[in-house]
């Protein structure tokens, strides 16, 4: 065992577990390199760190001062540990979206949290970034780690991830594959991989398929860390100057229910409990060791624990709730669904004009009292809309009646977002949902609309006695 004179000096230096049961039938030979294991509980413990160093060592952090993160949670986590063990201040920007394990932790170092409203463009005032931004500068003594744009974080990876991989497999490595957030640790890990290989190793992003990285639309996503999300209102997509595209030979984009099969898989078949980041990782990793060799050597990066995601990914009733099935889960008794009572619905861009919009639905022989779902306006890889991007519902009526699309949205149900889930039971969402409208969701994305009305005339409420 090593001895180590500080936590920090124990950051890095994760193993290689080769998989035997999930990678059964492949020919090459699968390792995953597990980055729960340094102390914060996640790989970016290593940028966190080598953002800090090179911070003091130009004389951006000095004695008392303060550091200070926008961050998704793990990266605050890091800074946060680093900062409580060098006697710094840290303060973490971030959403009130993150895994409640995460915020939980920041605060058990010490870090003084500010949650603010995910859901502004990266490039508004209010924005979580230029909030963060702001308090910096007025902070005397702060610095802003900045890791979508800090060169520190892709070389955290260059000086450590890459040569540990390269070591542990002698060389052997043909394979690299890991998420891209920042892409610090792709960018880096890849770029030395290539390098001390002389160009052999093959670097795969392994992307949400929402992901704008890989042409996805740019939507909401259901796992954290990885992929890269576009506002709808934004002005600018703006990509991470951490992300040097340049690494990356191929991209695996992966819908998430096979991620969170992935990583369900992995605990109950190698008692290796990952995050949702390590199922997209892995499960674009399977994938792709189908077509190798036994000649090939496959290294997936697993960025943190399924600790922090026991009550989402790991919970069916979370899974159930969002439309998503648990593969481990007993199969239902068979009672009528949501999904028998849902129809497929159009949409209208709550940006286009009213009267295109009717003239459209007219043509698609849309009758006039049909219910629409207003969204926003998406571009990449065509998916059916995330619940977020919905802003409400309307009927081609309606919409005759009004100047703007947006003017005659009507608001979904505020109980349980107005979201009901396709395979759930249709007299328990009757009793749950209000609205007149909800959208179905099946595996997450919108599949539907289905009415309140249509719900309580299933037969199962009579049969159950509930009251029209
Ligand atoms: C859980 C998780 N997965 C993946 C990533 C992506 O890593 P990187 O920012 O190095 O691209 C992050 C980054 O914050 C993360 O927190």
């Amino acid at each position: 065992m090593a001895s180590y004179e500080s936590v920090l000096d124990s950051i890095g230096a994760t193993p290689l577990l080769r998989l035997t049961r999930a990678a059964q039938g492949l020919r090459p030979r699968v390792y995953v390199k597990p980055e729960w294991q340094n102390p914060g509980g996640s790989v970016k413990d290593r940028a966190a760190l080598a953002m800090l160093r090179r911070a003091e060592a130009e004389g951006a952090l000095r004695p008392g001062g303060t550091v200070v993160e926008v961050t998704s949670g793990n990266t605050g986590i890091g800074l946060a540990l680093a900062a409580a063990h060098l006697g710094y201040r840290a303060v973490i920007f971030t959403s009130s979206t993150i895994a409640r394990e995460k915020r939980a932790q920041l605060t058990a170092y010490g870090a003084e949290l500010r949650l603010v409203d995910a859901f502004v463009p990266k490039d508004h005032p209010d924005s979580v970034h230029a909030q963060g931004q702001r308090f910096a500068e007025e902070t005397p003594g702060a610095w802003l780690a900045h890791q979508y744009d800090n060169p520190a974080n892709p070389a955290a990876h260059y000086a450590t991830t890459g040569p540990e991989i390269w070591a542990d497999t002698d060389g052997a490595v043909t394979h690299f594959v890991a998420t891209v957030g920042t892409g610090g640790t792709i960018s880096g890990t890849g770029r030395y991989l290539k390098e001390v290989s002389g160009g052999r190793v093959r670097v795969t992003g392994a992307d949400p398929l929402t992901s704008a990285y890989s042409g996805g639309d740019g939507s909401q996503k259901y796992i954290e860390g990885a992929g890269h999300f576009v506002h709808p209102e934004a002005a600018r997509d703006l990509w991470p100057r951490s992300l040097d595209t340049g690494v990356i030979d191929d991209y695996a984009p992966v819908d998430d229910q096979s991620a969170i099969d992935a990583i369900r898989r992995l605990a109950r078949t190698e008692g290796i409990l990952a995050g949702g980041s390590s199922g997209v990782a892995l499960a674009a990793a399977l994938r792709l060791a189908e077509h190798l060799t036994e000649e090939d050597t496959v290294v997936v990066l697993l960025p943190d624990s399924g600790r922090a995601y026991l009550s989402t990914y790991f919970d069916d009733d979370w899974l159930a709730a969002n439309g998503f099935t648990a593969p481990t889960a007993e199969g239902g008794p068979g009672e009528p669904t949501v999904g028998a009572h849902a129809t497929a619905t159009p949409d209208v861009e709550a940006d286009e004009s009213a009267a295109d919009a009717v003239r459209r639905l007219t043509a698609a022989g849309v009758a006039d009292d049909d219910v629409v779902l207003v969204v926003h306006r998406r571009a990449g890889r065509v998916l059916a809309p995330h619940p977020s991007d919905v802003i409400g519902w309307t009927t081609p009526a309606r919409l005759r009646g009004a100047a703007t699309v947006a003017g005659a949205a009507r608001r979904l149900g505020p109980r349980l977002g107005g979201r009901l889930a396709l395979t759930a039971p249709a007299v328990t969402a009757w009793a749950a949902t209000d609205g007149e409208v909800a959208l179905v969701l099946d595996r997450g994305r919108v599949a539907g609309t289905v009415t309140r009305r249509r719900l309580r005339r299933d037969p199962a409420h009579r049969t159950a006695g509930h009251a029209g």
